[in-house]
């Protein structure tokens, strides 16, 4: 609700021209350090999808490996780390996509799900959606069924929503 947004919103940086000049970059490294506030948007988290309702949570790097891990613990399921091209050890699925300020690839082990195991897919921010959609793809295609999307913050100005739609997105934050 309203009090969560307010909580993710006070504990986020803006930091002018980030990575590149007119991007406003939304710095989520403090909300990340502060333990109340983190502890209250992984519980809210969990609370909207209802624990119990996935078998795992995958989490694109990497800032949505911290949000994904903290997930995976307070309901005891596991990660799968979707990676940046290259880092996968083993036999790795591939999907492209363009990110708001560059391009770039995402990867996921071909065995990281048992078929029609249940994913809840996480990430920090959502922007442009490229990510997401290139994640949910991932997820699809080595075997998981997606259950559900959540960001602690949209960046509505982007229409990530638009872009994933049907698919709803769960955000705390909307700016
Ligand atoms: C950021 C963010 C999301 C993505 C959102 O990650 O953490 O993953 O961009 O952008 P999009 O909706 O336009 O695709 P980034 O690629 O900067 O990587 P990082 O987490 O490794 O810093
Ligand atoms: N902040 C964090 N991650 C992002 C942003 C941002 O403003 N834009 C795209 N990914």
């Amino acid at each position: 609700g309203p009090e969560l947004a307010a909580v993710v919103a006070g504990a986020s940086i803006d930091v002018p021209d980030f990575p590149k000049p007119g991007v406003v970059f939304k710095d989520l490294m403090p909300l990340f350090a502060d333990g109340a506030v983190f502890r209250q948007v992984i519980d809210a988290i969990v609370t909207h999808h209802g624990a119990g309702s996935f078998d795992v949570v995958a989490g694109v790097e990497a800032r949505g490996f911290v949000v994904a891990a903290a997930i995976a613990y307070a309901t005891g399921t596991g990660v799968v780390p979707i990676r940046k091209a290259g880092k996968l050890p083993r036999k790795a699925l591939s999907a492209s996509y363009a990110l708001e300020y560059g391009e770039a690839t995402l990867e996921v082990h071909a065995d990281a799900f048992v078929a029609g195991q249940r994913v809840l897919v996480v990430d920090d921010v959502l922007a442009t959606g490229g990510t997401a959609a290139a994640a949910i793809d991932l997820v699809e295609r080595a075997g998981g069924t997606v259950v559900g999307f959540s960001v602690l913050m949209e960046l509505s100005f982007l229409d990530g929503r638009e872009r994933l739609a049907p698919r709803p997105v769960h955000t705390l934050l909307t700016v």
